[in-house]
């Protein structure tokens, strides 16, 4: 192979550029492909359902509010997150989350199994003014949240998209959802998001 030996390739830097951007792409294929076709990373586990439509208001709350700035989603694998959150995150969780929200910024705790851990009142006081529950807290209140009311339009719409991309959602899923917002807040919304997080591992 003298045509392509170590010296030739370093003197010229278009090939050496080539064969390095081959050398990589094969690699990040190697590893990124079959992903695509393992079952533990593509099905959901079981007890994980694609959110219902007030879960998804609350989790388009979260988006918007950038909650994820000082919230990660995802429990890693080693002792001390276990001991504190519970069962580490697997990939089998987040199937309907479309973007999933793992992160790694973790200003505030993570809340990938938050759900359960507190009552709705405990949150909506929380996130009225975060001081009131936990004096020396550094988030942010969101008062307003009580405010606005859920649209229900957008919510189908959203619905619509999310099976494009392969969430299961029904006809009739898409059809009860303005009963299920009915006069909701973005507040419920959110409340309800939170409370449905994780619980798919939570005692296991
Ligand atoms: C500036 C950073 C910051 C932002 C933005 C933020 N939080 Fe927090 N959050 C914290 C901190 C710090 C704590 C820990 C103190 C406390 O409980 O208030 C916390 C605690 C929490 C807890 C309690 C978690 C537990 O296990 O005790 C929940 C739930 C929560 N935040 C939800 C939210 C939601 C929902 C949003 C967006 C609407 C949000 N946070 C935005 C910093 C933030």
């Amino acid at each position: 192979m003298s045509f392509l030996s170590q010296d030739k390739v370093e003197r010229k830097v278009g090939l050496l550029i080539v064969l390095t951007v081959l050398a990589v792409s094969f690699g990040g294929l190697a590893e990124i492909v079959p992903l695509f076709f393992q079952k533990s990373t593509t099905q959901p586990i079981e007890g994980v359902k694609p959110y219902n439509a007030l879960q998804l208001a609350g989790r388009d709350v979260f988006t918007r509010e950038g909650c994820y700035n000082c919230h990660s989603q995802m429990i890693r694998p080693f002792r001390a997150e276990t001991l504190r959150y519970g069962h580490y995150s697997v990939a089998g969780e987040s199937v309907y989350d479309h973007p999933f929200q793992w992160g790694s910024k973790r200003t505030g705790p993570d809340l990938a199994r938050v759900g359960g851990r507190y009552s709705d009142e405990w949150h909506r006081i929380h996130l009225n003014d975060p001081r009131a529950v936990v004096p020396q807290s550094i988030m942010p209140s969101y008062p307003w949240l009580n405010n606005n009311k859920v649209d229900a339009v957008v919510l189908q719409q959203h619905m619509k998209a999310l099976t494009k991309v392969g969430v299961p959602y029904t006809e009739q899923d898409i059809a009860d959802a303005p009963k299920l917002l009915e006069n909701k807040t973005e507040m419920d919304a959110v409340v309800a998001y939170l409370q449905g997080l994780g619980l798919a591992l939570k005692d296991k």
